[in-house]
């Protein structure tokens, strides 16, 4: 549904260049919900201005619902009506609501729709529609200054829908909110989603809104996507960033002489009896350092932290013995005591992986903060 590809915005001012985006392809199905997430100026904002081409990319195309953006923007006037009459088919939703303050909540939805060209009652009709499926038939008459923030995401969320859109994106939609407010919203985002069949592009800079509404998401840092995939899919890469940011779990070696490894399985995997099968096959103990059961984009999964005696070299061959049973397995500790207990997932066979040392130096990385690595 939308598609970019070799997306790249290099801003200039003042003789300075900046790379907003270096190269973004993403593809995001019909239907779904899809999450961006990322460092503050890791060029999220960016990505969704130049998916409406509200910003000209520098280079690169952004196709939405099959139709090349990038080709009707800058052939002439003819064009700018083709690109207007694209764009009016995404909605978008905004941190700050951006509501005119001297109109009531149903001039406000109204507003897109006389730019559409339609008729005072047809606005009307459309407006009050929109506003109880909102949650807010009641409100058409209030000003935005009588509502609260989470209201006035709503009517923000109406507006947006008023084209009829097939896309919606929403930069920091939640952002402005209260955790509970925040899961209102994301609810209403979801409900829209799949009564609508509405295809959903969300930046966000909080894991909890791709934990609970995302069906895909993807990680940018400096203008570069370097992960993304559907949830499952992150979740069962080994060292994905973002699986280990969504799916936390903790606990810590009790000695040196010992391998920690984070178990995946989702839902129905008993591994309950895998782990005292492996107990009983290898003849060893294993302790069970933290565990945790969660719903990740709509599907029940669990990781498991355990730790097994000896060092990795020692435990080759129960780690395959878990990862022949389907589950994933990543290596905590267990390394060489030399390199630190900070050397985290970045051991073992399969350590090689760019993606996996990235996320060496803990389990649950922070993705997002300003300045956290
Ligand atoms: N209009 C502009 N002119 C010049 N530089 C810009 C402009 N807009 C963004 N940038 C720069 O581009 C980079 C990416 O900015 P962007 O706003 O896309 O980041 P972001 O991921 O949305 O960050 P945040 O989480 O803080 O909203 C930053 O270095 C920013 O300073
Ligand atoms: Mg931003």
């Amino acid at each position: 549904m939308i598609t970019t590809t070799g997306l790249t915005k290099v801003y200039r001012s003042r003789g300075r260049e900046v790379t907003a985006l270096d190269g973004v392809d993403l593809h995001v199905r019909e239907g779904e919900v899809y999450g961006v997430i990322g460092q503050s100026g890791a060029g999220k904002s960016s990505l969704i201005r130049c998916v409406n081409l509200l910003e000209r990319p520098t280079s690169g195309t952004v196709t939405v619902d099959g139709v090349d953006l990038t080709a009707l923007a800058g052939k002439g006037p003819r064009a700018g009506r083709e690109l207007r009459a694209a764009r009016s088919r995404i909605g978008m939703v905004f941190q700050h609501f951006n509501l005119l303050s001297s109109r009531t909540v149903q001039s406000n939805v109204e507003l897109p729709l006389e730019i559409l060209g339609l008729s005072g009652r047809e606005r009307s009709r459309k407006a009050l529609e929109l506003l109880d499926l909102v949650g807010l038939a009641d409100k058409a008459r209030s000003y935005p200054s009588q509502l609260s923030g989470g209201q006035k995401q709503r009517v923000g969320i109406a507006r947006a829908l008023a084209g009829d859109p097939k896309v919606l994106l929403s930069d920091e939609a939640t952002s402005a909110l209260d955790p509970e407010t925040t899961r209102s919203i994301l609810q209403l985002l979801r409900d829209l989603n799949e009564r609508l069949g509405l295809t959903v592009l969300l930046i966000t800079h909080e894991m909890d809104v791709v934990k609970s509404v995302c069906d895909s998401a993807a990680l940018m840092e400096r203008g570069r996507v370097v992960e993304s995939g559907t949830v499952g899919e992150l979740l069962a890469t080994p060292g994905s960033q973002l699986a280990a940011a969504l799916f936390p779990v903790s606990g810590a070696a009790s000695g040196d002489d010992r391998t920690v490894v984070d178990v995946t399985f989702h839902g129905d995997a008993a591994t309950q009896p895998v782990i005292s099968q492996l107990s009983r096959t290898y003849n060893i103990d294993i302790s069970i350092l933290g565990a945790a059961m969660d719903t990740v984009g709509g599907r029940q999964v669990g990781r498991m932290r355990i730790e097994l005696p000896g060092r990795f070299e020692e435990n080759v061959v129960p780690i395959g013995f878990l990862r022949e049973q389907g589950l994933q397995v990543d290596i905590v500790t267990g390394q060489d005591p030399e390199s630190g207990p900070a050397a985290g997932r970045a051991t073992g066979p399969d350590s090689a992986s760019p993606a996996e040392s990235a996320s060496a130096s803990t389990s649950a990385p922070n993705l997002v903060k300003d300045g956290a690595r």
